[in-house]
């Protein structure tokens, strides 16, 4: 195991040739003056202590005391990389979002995540994949903040943060569990779809560049008159998806931990650059009810009826040259939306608008949308200011409005779209929640190789859950999505498959 660790960190060195610099610089401190010996500090005489006016190495310590920040509460483990959207299609019907403008070129930057994870935590993880895409466009940054399935777990978010505590290490020990894990899933019946997706193969991709990635929920696309059409977006890869079956991922991870990035990072420097299409589904606002579902629920797929139609192309091409200030400093967030994109009532997306900046506020500092990686390709004119590490380099004192004097304007033409809203003010689950169907009908479309490996890894993680009731209520939910799933995966973890079925004969929402 040692030497396949070691072997790994040494491809990852080979495979990143050290730069050599051209000429070698003056080192200085951080104020600009000149160091003289950065090996040897200071000291009163040959046998004395270390001097307090040695100001580098002070400064050299601080500056290295405080190089973490904190990492992401989710998604922490992630890969950045450079890149360029090209539509190919003119749904100006559909969207004044100028990033859909044939003709246009619009600079991307990506980040590739796990979602449970720890910031150096291997990058072979049961785990949905983040997807994140800035569109630095001539309206200002559009994030697309998607992630390698079309669904989620929940749909509400409220369950948030405790899907994210039962997911993540246990508080007491560290440790993932699939205990704590599976109590939370035995409460939630929604989550079937998705862990379903989760536990095939495609829970495992063998690289970022084998992927699809999606929007999940449901975004508004509004026209130059103001007519509104329900939207989901899914890139498609032109890769093709493959992935790591259950027998190899203990030796993919010890072979190399860092397989995602380094499959990436090597294929775009060998100018083998990875390519998405954009596709979109389309619903009218009166198509709505159509379906037995909620078309606004996260937790479902719009169905094949709904047909998808390519609208561009992203290429990825360029590796970051600084990890911190690219990746670890970029901020996506889904309430960064351009005119002609809204977002839906979606119950989750709405809960997301408030959290990924008010997170990056914290995590970055209330200005992290002047760091570069951030910062628009358009001017930024507002009345906001100062506050920790600001250098928007604001001009001006009228820094309020109203005011006869103003320069900056408002721009009415970019209200949001005036939706009618009907009801009272409630705390109710959606009506439609239909938390099995969709499960069944995706194992049903899998090959028998594929429900093998499902049955395989699903069952590898259910099987230690040590909870009878919750280990049941489990099965009974995959059995109720499908039979021949729930009896499968009874018999895996040593289960009564007619126990299942009684269970599973309860449960009324299919
Ligand atoms: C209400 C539900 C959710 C909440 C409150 C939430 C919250 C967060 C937070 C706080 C972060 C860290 C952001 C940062 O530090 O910059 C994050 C990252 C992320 N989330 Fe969510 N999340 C939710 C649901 C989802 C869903 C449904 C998806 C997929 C569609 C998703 C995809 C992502 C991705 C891809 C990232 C990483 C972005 C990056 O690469 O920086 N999240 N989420």
């Amino acid at each position: 195991m040692k030497t396949q660790i070691a072997a790994s960190i040494f491809s990852i060195v080979s495979a990143i040739a050290l730069a050599q610099p051209a000429h070698a610089v003056d080192m200085t401190q951080d104020s600009g003056s000149p160091v003289g010996d950065n090996q040897n500090s200071q000291t009163a005489g040959p046998e004395g202590p270390v001097l307090l006016q040695d100001s580098h190495l002070i400064e050299k310590l601080q500056r290295f005391d405080r190089e973490r920040i904190p990492e992401r509460v989710v998604h922490a483990r992630g890969t950045g990389i450079f890149g360029e959207f090209v539509p190919t299609a003119d749904i100006s019907s559909l969207t004044s979002a100028q990033v859909f403008t044939p003709g246009s070129k619009t600079p991307v930057f990506v980040r590739f995540s796990t979602v449970m994870g720890y910031r150096g935590s291997p990058e072979q993880a049961r785990d949905p994949r983040g997807f994140a895409v800035k569109f630095y466009t001539q309206q200002g940054n559009w994030d697309m903040v998607g992630i390698n399935w079309p669904i989620f777990f929940i749909r509400d978010a409220i369950k948030f943060p405790d899907f994210v505590h039962a997911n993540k290490p246990s508080a007491s020990t560290g440790v993932q569990d699939p205990n704590l894990a599976f109590d939370f899933f035995a409460h939630s019946p929604e989550a079937t779809n998705m862990l379903t997706h989760l536990y095939t193969d495609e829970g495992m991709p063998d690289s970022y560049r084998h992927m699809d990635g999606f929007g999940v929920h449901a975004f508004k696309f509004v026209n130059a008159k103001g007519e509104v059409h329900y939207v989901k977006f899914h890139w498609k890869s032109r890769q093709g998806i493959e992935s790591i079956r259950p027998q190899d991922i203990a030796h993919s991870i010890g072979a190399d931990w860092n397989l995602m990035t380094n499959d990436l990072y090597n294929s775009v420097k060998a100018h083998s650059y990875p390519q998405w299409d954009l596709y979109i589904q389309v619903l009218s606002p009166k198509d709505l009810d159509k379906f037995d579902f909620d078309p606004l629920d996260d937790t479902k797929v719009w169905p094949a009826s709904i047909p998808e139609q390519k609208v561009g192309t992203m290429t990825l091409n360029r590796v970051p040259d600084n990890y911190f200030e690219s990746t670890e400093e970029s901020a996506f967030a889904p309430s960064r939306l351009v005119p002609g994109i809204e977002p839906s009532e979606d119950r989750m997306l709405q809960g997301r608008l408030f959290a990924y900046a008010d997170t990056q506020m914290y995590r970055l500092g209330p200005n992290y949308n002047q760091l570069p990686i951030n910062r628009p390709v358009v001017p930024v004119y507002n009345n906001n200011q100062d506050g920790l590490m600001n250098e928007d380099d604001r001009k001006g004192e009228v820094n309020y409005e109203p005011s006869g004097v103003a320069e900056i304007a408002q721009q009415d033409k970019f209200k949001p779209v005036q939706t009618p809203l009907k009801g009272t003010t409630q705390q109710r689950a959606i009506h439609k929640t239909l938390d099995f169907r969709q499960a069944g009908e995706y194992y049903r479309t899998l090959s028998e190789t594929d429900k093998t490996d499902l049955i395989t890894a699903l069952s590898g993680d259910l099987g230690r859950v040590t909870n009878d009731a919750n280990k049941y209520a489990m099965l009974s939910y995959f059995y109720k999505a499908d039979a021949d799933y729930g009896s499968r995966l009874a018999r895996a973890t040593h289960a009564d498959v007619s126990r299942v079925k009684d269970a599973a004969a309860h449960l009324g929402d299919n």
